[in-house]
């Protein structure tokens, strides 16, 4: 029997997406052979209300010395750590002397080099040494390490409390929340705050973006979840702010229960969550349905479109892409190969669905009819630097919220 990482409560799978690879195991065709596999199935928690998968890969297998993700590549991720790193220093360290800022899951240091900048103490703490080194080359001081007490206590050791412990995007991505929490407590000063943002639960429900699922988010957050998985640390959700990025996230800020007063918008989204039904077992039933629905859809559509003879390309080889792929089966007889600027993923094939991953300049120097739009979370960005394909009579692809074509 499964039982909830949050408070044990038996929990099962309200669906499997099948077979999944390692998400960002972008592969060479002699590595095809021993292609690791695991069962993609998430649940939900009725009494915590945490939405998690049942199975994940074992953390060595997805952070490694060969990490195949930069935050550093996105023109728009990176203005919005500046703001993120700004917010930080305008709120939380004024009146504060020498004060002290660590992040969790660092990457190539987009968030921590604002604060190097400003010549404030910084850590990034981050597990993957390819993207821990490409931070240490600008200047950011990176631990190479998972978060949890004992390296939350040997931080604290060396550099003394935290005022701030950041995150983007790793939260939900560590499956011992208890860890981390403790490891928060025995890091942050009294008066200090941990701010997180991850992909937000309500936006994937409302979007059917079922691609925030895969090996490395083996937590989908909410308020609800959140607040439920830290009280019992003496932790308090104390404020809340939703943000475009990554298809729809929210940022959580949370504080020792009682050193700060609770925001109206924690009020406010509690009650915005138990109306959209984010705390009933019933919403992922229609969740699951509207899943089922998009995979049909989509393979429809590219059918059709190769049935008609023409050109589909992918856009963005994200890690969201590989449950698209392997849950609906599509593969390089659909789509020719996917475009990403990662050169750490080109030359390569996707996992599972073995497509290939070509550089950039092979989307642009012969313009498919369709191009797959996988990094969907950065249209904005995207739509304003492919102009030329539009004008060229390309056609974008998109899933989310449902499939079609945008003329
Ligand atoms: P990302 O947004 O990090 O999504 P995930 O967390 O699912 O991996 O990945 C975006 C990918 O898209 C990344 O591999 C870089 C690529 N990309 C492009 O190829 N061109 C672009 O203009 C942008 C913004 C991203």
């Amino acid at each position: 029997m499964t039982t909830c990482r949050i408070c044990a409560t038996p929990i099962e799978a309200f669906m499997t997406f099948g077979r999944m690879p390692i998400a960002n195991g972008f592969l060479l065709p002699e590595q095809f052979r021993d292609e690791y596999f695991f069962e993609l199935a998430p649940a939900f928690c009725p009494c915590c209300g945490m939405l998690q998968i049942i199975d994940q890969p074992a953390p060595e297998m997805m952070f490694h010395g060969n990490y195949a993700f930069f935050s550093g590549t996105s023109r728009y991720m990176q203005a919005h750590f500046q703001r993120f790193a700004q917010q930080v220093m305008d709120t939380i360290l004024p009146g504060r002397a020498d004060p002290f800022v660590v992040e969790l899951g660092s990457n190539d240091g987009i968030m921590l080099r604002n604060f190097a900048a400003k010549g404030i103490r910084h850590l990034g703490c981050e597990p993957s040494e390819n993207v821990a080194a490409a931070a240490r080359a600008q200047g950011v001081n990176t631990l190479c390490a998972f978060f949890g007490k004992a390296t939350a206590e040997k931080i604290r050791a060396e550099n003394g409390p935290a005022d701030a412990i950041l995150a983007a995007n790793v939260m939900c991505h560590i499956p011992d929340i208890h860890s981390v929490a403790e490891g928060f407590k025995a890091l942050l000063a009294p008066n200090g705050v941990v701010m997180f943002e991850d992909p937000y639960l309500g936006d994937m429900v409302t979007k059917t973006s079922y691609d925030q699922i895969y090996d490395e988010h083996v937590f989908v957050f909410s308020a609800l979840s959140v607040q439920n998985a830290f009280a019992r640390h003496g932790l308090e959700l104390v404020n809340v702010e939703a943000q475009v990025t990554h298809g729809g996230s929210m940022r959580y800020t949370l504080a020792p229960t009682g050193s700060r007063p609770v925001s109206d918008a924690v009020h406010a989204l509690l009650a915005a969550e138990r109306a959209q039904g984010l705390d009933k077992a019933e919403t992922f039933d229609r969740f699951r349905a509207n899943c089922e629905k998009s995979k049909a859809d989509l393979v429809a559509l590219l059918t059709r479109l190769k049935a008609e003879g023409k050109r589909v390309v992918g856009y963005g080889a994200t890690s969201k892409s590989t449950t698209v792929l392997n849950y609906t089966g599509i593969g390089p007889d659909l789509i020719e190969f996917i475009s990403d600027t990662t050169p750490i993923k080109q030359g390569k094939f996707t996992p599972g669905a073995h497509i290939p991953v070509k550089p950039y300049e092979d989307f642009t120097k012969a313009y498919p009819d369709y191009a797959l739009l996988f990094a969907w979370n950065h249209k904005a960005e995207i739509m304003e630097k492919e102009a030329g394909f539009k004008a060229a009579g390309g056609k974008w692809i998109h899933f989310v919220p449902e499939v079609g074509i945008s003329e």
